[in-house]
């Protein structure tokens, strides 16, 4: 009677285990439509910040309405410095010698955002300054009450000549705009003509990622600088040097990331157009595995070592109590894959959890020819003692092997 009343506790026991596990794949599934909702959510924003640039060419079509300009205080006088130089912010700055435009380059890494290896893209936000000498616009300090640098509205950027940057593997981004609290722009101009132009931007760049060492692989994500129109014979950018660091990194928290490491490197592409000086920055990416612990590792190991409590307690165990732990199995490997994207190559967790459900499926086929085996003998064994003719005994039916 005790030996049976365990074996039912033990069963109980495993079938909460089990209702336990399916209970943590639920919540799993769960965290799986809710990364589809933020993707679906993360498209809209997208559309959201094309309507903002827009917004931003509506702008820049009614800056030019110059009444509107004169109305702010110092304006006046730079604009007039600009009329008495005949300045035409269309044509490229040179210094006499035929020589590029040098582009001083340096960024500030305010924050790193919702790296994804699902839609294989990170948000950025930062601050991006470019400095580069105009010497048309040297002037004398004279004219400006003695200052040797002056600030500008940002709306004088439309009035100069600046550098058409733009991010080669970007897919949207929020620019300074007209009233923006978030992102805005500064402009200063010093006496020898130098010009420096800061932006704050929000980026989602793309980075493709390198799966196969999953959930212990390292990402390199890149983020590029070029300019669109000008060849590199023309505009070239650096990397600033000396006093100003060229890149700089806040410090960044990321959930599922490290930041190991973040460089600046330059070189130049070729295109059908021509060649373009470009500036890199790269991100080095070590993912933190403990949430795969959590999610996945150590659900799959309780799973295949429940599957060995059975087979340990082959008597009580019976074929539900597998097929459920296969079941379990089976949930996890799809949650799993709910969550990742649909790459081609074997990653290292799934060669993990492939394991995981062949020892499991093993020991079904396992239990399954032990019964077959045991039920055999049950009968040649009953056949024997039909035989021998003692009924006695095969009536009581306290037959044990
Ligand atoms: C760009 O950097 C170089 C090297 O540090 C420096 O000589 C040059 O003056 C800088 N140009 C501007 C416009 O700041
Ligand atoms: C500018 O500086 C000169 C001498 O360096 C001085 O005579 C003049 O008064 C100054 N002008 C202003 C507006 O401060
Ligand atoms: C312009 O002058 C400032 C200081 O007055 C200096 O730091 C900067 O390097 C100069 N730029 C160029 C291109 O000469």
């Amino acid at each position: 009677m005790t030996s049976r009343r365990g074996s039912r506790s033990t069963t109980s026991f495993r079938r909460t285990f089990l209702v336990f596990l399916v209970f943590m794949e639920a919540v799993q599934i769960c965290s799986g439509v809710r990364a589809a909702l933020r993707l679906r959510k993360k498209s809209n924003s997208a559309d959201d910040s094309e309507d903002e640039e827009l917004q931003d060419e509506m702008y820049n079509d009614a800056i030019y309405d110059k009444a509107s300009i004169f109305e702010q205080g110092e304006t006046h006088d730079f604009l007039q410095f600009l009329r008495s130089i005949k300045y035409d912010h269309r044509q490229v700055p040179d210094d006499g010698f035929d020589g590029p435009v040098h582009v001083n380059v340096s960024i500030v890494v305010s924050n790193i955002r919702s790296v994804s290896e699902v839609t294989m893209d990170y948000s950025i936000e930062m601050f991006y300054r470019e400095s580069w000498r105009d010497p048309r616009l040297t002037y004398s300090r004279e004219k400006f009450k003695n200052k040797t640098e002056i600030s500008l509205h940002e709306s004088y950027s439309n009035f100069l000549w600046h550098p058409d940057t733009f991010v080669p593997n970007a897919i949207s981004s929020k620019n300074p705009r007209r009233q923006s609290i978030t992102h805005r722009s500064l402009l200063r101009l010093r006496n020898n003509g130098s010009i420096l132009y800061s932006r704050r931007l929000s980026l989602i760049l793309t980075c493709g990622m390198d799966l196969t060492l999953f959930p212990f692989d390292t990402q390199l994500c890149k983020m590029g600088f070029e300019s669109y129109g000008y060849t590199a014979d023309k505009v070239k950018y650096f990397w600033s040097s000396g006093v100003i660091q060229s890149l700089k990194l806040h410090k960044i928290r990321l959930p599922d990331f490290q930041v190991k490491e973040a460089y600046v490197t330059s070189r130049v592409e070729s295109y059908a157009t021509g060649d373009y000086s470009r500036l890199y920055v790269c991100f080095v990416f070590n993912r933190a595995a403990g949430f795969c612990f959590l999610q996945l590792i150590i659900p799959s190991t309780a799973v295949v070592i429940t599957s060995w409590v059975s087979l340990w307690m082959e008597n009580e165990t019976s074929f539900q109590d597998m097929i459920s732990i296969i079941l379990t199995i089976t949930f996890l490997l799809f949650s799993y894959n709910e969550v990742m994207p649909r790459v081609s190559y074997i990653k290292a967790m799934d060669v993990y959890l492939g394991v995981c459900f062949c020892i499991v499926f093993l020991s079904l086929i396992k239990l399954a020819a032990v019964k077959y085996m045991r039920q055999r003998l049950l009968i040649t064994r009953n056949l024997e003692i039909w035989k021998s003719g003692n009924l006695e005994i095969w009536k009581s039916g306290n037959l044990e092997i």
